[in-house]
Parts: structure tokens; C-alpha cells; sequence
């Protein structure tokens, strides 16, 4: 007989090293917007595995890529050139008007990818310092955890990487009085994730813009949740109106499977031989996975179906919303948000385990939403009645 949850949690228990709290629940297959775990139960996904699973769990065309690459050229270096990382590039190129790509495997590389960017071009006048957000989430590297503007991380795994200046989000007046000839660039997400689905206005990022340009920093957007069609939009910048200098990706782009991306113009190009680089860049692997997600993506038109799928989403939070208290539901496309009158995310979380939906809850009281973008209308109805009756079942 094959293992059960509580057995696998064990196991894994005693190995993992430690780091996260996780439930007594281990998922051996997937399809579509369901997991299945070893126990044989089924779970409709609205996590979405952190905003990664843009074409549903174990979808046919990564399947075909992956089998397809790794039969032909599974790795070759990136000291040498290979087809699909030039096309995959090519076509990030084309889809966001960026002309350079830097392709890694994680978020959080992207993101570092920036950073060094930044730096380098700020070192040409002395300047330094990254403008980032409070409750602004950018990886678990060490610089990256330092752009990060969690409170819960101030004091770990000190000395800091310095240089990292933390402003609130939406507040145009810290933003103004932050910029100086020391900041080399401005790096924030269109719509903070792991804050607890933080829209920034358009006003905000106008303002950004606009004071990047007169102090000679470069603005950069951390789009790796944002990104991919996720809200709506190919990129969430193109609907805040205002072009970044640097965008980074992640997540939905390999749908699964670990590929991000850092893009920038041409003339923003500063890196020399060495300055950039990993075994594991450029790979052909994730290549051609990213390559098979984007033309599952166009083929599916999974863009458009992010903003209607996101908007038949809101409609039921908000006819749940008076019954039940919900509050300050936002977001857009697949990336939704609401509040509780409670801090009871976590236990709401829970209620909806029970009823076989997962759900996310990065701050006390807000859940975070984030199916993949093939969820079907079925799907959308089938978690309005678990979200319901897991709601029913924490009131009483
Ligand atoms: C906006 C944002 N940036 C960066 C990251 C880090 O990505 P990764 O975990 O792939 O390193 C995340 C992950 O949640 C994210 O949401």
C-alpha cells in the first residue's frame, strides 16, 4: 500500500530541513485546477502553487516540451548558445518591448539580476542606494531579503545587505523625499503579493517615473507574481500606464517548472563577460518549457481569460461579502484578495481544507486567491459553495 499523508509528513519531517510550517498533507498527482493527495482526496486549487500553475497542474503541453527537450538537449552550458533559450528570449522580447534577457531559474535570481544591473550603472556616478517598499516581497536571497520590506525579517541573518531604503507603498511624498543623487534605482511590484495584494495607483507609479528620470535611476517592477497574464495583462505595468526599465518575471512563466527572467533595454545593458551568469542559466530545459507556456498561453488566450475568469471571481466574493463580513476585496485578473473582520485567515484556511479547497492567507486577516488560469466557470462556482460553507463552519 503506498504511504499515507501522515506518513509522508513524517518522513519528510525528518529530512526537509526545517523553515515552513506545513500541514500533514502531501499531493502525489495533479490536473487541471485539482490535487490529489495520498490519502486519495481531492482538492480544488486555489493557490495555484504560489501563482506558479498558470496552465493547471501537470499540463500536456510542459509535459510534451519537457520530454521533447530533454530527448534532444537536456543542458549545455550557457558558455555557449542554444535554440531555445535565443527563441524564448526572442519572444519575451517581443511580447514586452524589452530588447535584452537575462533567463535564471527563480524569482529571486531575476530579481538579483536587477539589482546588479542598478548597481553597476549606478557606480558610474556613485550611486547606490534601491528604493524598495514596505511589505514589498522579493526573494530569499540575501539581497533579495534585504530589497524585501517584511518587518518580520528586519533583524535576520544580519549584516544586511546595505543600501536597501524602505518607503510605504502609495505614499508619493516618502517617495520624493527618498530620492537622492545616491539611489540607483526604484524597484517595486505593480501589485504587492506576498503583502496581501497591494495595488500600486497610477498615479504612484507616474510619480516614480517621472522622479527616476530626473535623478538618473533606473525603475525596475518586480512582476514575477504580477506577471504572465496573472492580472489580467500580459505585464501589470501596461495597465498602470508607466514602462519600467527593468522588469523581472518568474513564477507563471515556467508554470511549473523553475524559469525566470530579467529584461531591460538595450542601452541598460551595462554587464560585461562575468558579471552575470550560473550553471544553470540560459537553460535549454526551461526554455523550451517557456516557449511551450506562452504558446499554450496565446493558443488558450489565457490573458483575456485571466481578466473575465477574475471578474465572475469578484462577483462571488461580493455576494458572499455582506453575509459573512468580507472586506476590501481587490486585485484583478487572477490575483484577488479579501479581508476578513477578523484575523482568522489561518483558520479559514483550515475550514476550507476541510472542504477540499485551498486557499491562501498571507497576512492575519486577508486571504489571498490565485487559480490557475485555466480554472473553468465550474470551478469558480464549486468555490463559491466550499468557500461558503467553510465560512458557515468557522462561524460556528
Ligand atoms: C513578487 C515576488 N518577487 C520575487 C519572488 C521570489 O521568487 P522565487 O521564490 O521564485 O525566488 C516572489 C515569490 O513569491 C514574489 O512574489
Amino acid at each position: 500500500m503506498s504511504p499515507s499523508n501522515a506518513q509522508w509528513a513524517q518522513a519528510g519531517s525528518s529530512v526537509w530541513m526545517g523553515g515552513a510550517k506545513r500541514p500533514d498533507l502531501c499531493f502525489v498527482a495533479g490536473s487541471g485546477s485539482r490535487l490529489r493527495d495520498a490519502d486519495g482526496r481531492e482538492y480544488l486549487d486555489f493557490v495555484g502553487g504560489w501563482a506558479v500553475c498558470a496552465l493547471g497542474h501537470s499540463p500536456a503541453a510542459v509535459a510534451r516540451a519537457l520530454g521533447g527537450q530533454a530527448s534532444t538537449l537536456l543542458h549545455c552550458s550557457p558558455g555557449y548558445w542554444n535554440p531555445p533559450a535565443i527563441a524564448l528570449a526572442q519572444k519575451l522580447s517581443s511580447l514586452s518591448g524589452f530588447g535584452r534577457v537575462f533567463l535564471g531559474c527563480t524569482g529571486a535570481e531575476a530579481n538579483e539580476c536587477a539589482i546588479k544591473l542598478a548597481r553597476k550603472r549606478g557606480a558610474a556616478t556613485g550611486a547606490w542606494k534601491i528604493v524598495a517598499t514596505l511589505d514589498g516581497f522579493h526573494g530569499r536571497t540575501l539581497a533579495t531579503m534585504s530589497a524585501t520590506g517584511k518587518p518580520a525579517w528586519q533583524g535576520l541573518f544580519g549584516p544586511k545587505v546595505p543600501g536597501f531604503v524602505h518607503v510605504p507603498p502609495n505614499d508619493i511624498g516618502a517617495l520624493e523625499a527618498a530620492m537622492d543623487k545616491d539611489v540607483c534605482a526604484v524597484l517595486f511590484e505593480p501589485v504587492q503579493g506576498e503583502g496581501g495584494v497591494v495595488p500600486f495607483s497610477v498615479e504612484y507609479a507616474a510619480k516614480a517615473r517621472e522622479l527616476c528620470d530626473k535623478h538618473g535611476a533606473l525603475l525596475v517592477f518586480d512582476e514575477v507574481q504580477t506577471g504572465m497574464g496573472r492580472c489580467g495583462s500580459w505585464f501589470a505595468f501596461q495597465d498602470l500606464g508607466v514602462r519600467p526599465d527593468v522588469l523581472t518575471l518568474g513564477k507563471g512563466l515556467g508554470a511549473g517548472y523553475p524559469l525566470s527572467a530579467c529584461l531591460t533595454d538595450a542601452k541598460f545593458d551595462l554587464f560585461e563577460p562575468g558579471d552575470q551568469g550560473g550553471t544553470f542559466t540560459y537553460h535549454p530545459l526551461g526554455a523550451a518549457v517557456g516557449l511551450a507556456v506562452i504558446q499554450e498561453m496565446e493558443r488558450l488566450d489565457l490573458v483575456a481569460r485571466s481578466k473575465s475568469a477574475g471578474l465572475a471571481l469578484r462577483a462571488k466574493l461580493e455576494a458572499l461579502a455582506p453575509e459573512f463580513g468580507l472586506r476590501d476585496i481587490r486585485g484583478s485578473g487572477l490575483l484577488q484578495a479579501f479581508d476578513l473582520p477578523d484575523p482568522t485567515g489561518q483558520e479559514l484556511v483550515a475550514a476550507a481544507l476541510r472542504e477540499g479547497l485551498l486557499l491562501n492567507s498571507p497576512r492575519p486577516s486577508s486571504i489571498r486567491l490565485m487559480p490557475p488560469l485555466v480554472v473553468t466557470d465550474g470551478d469558480i462556482e464549486e468555490f463559491g459553495q466550499k468557500l461558503k460553507h467553510a465560512l458557515i463552519a468557522m462561524a460556528a
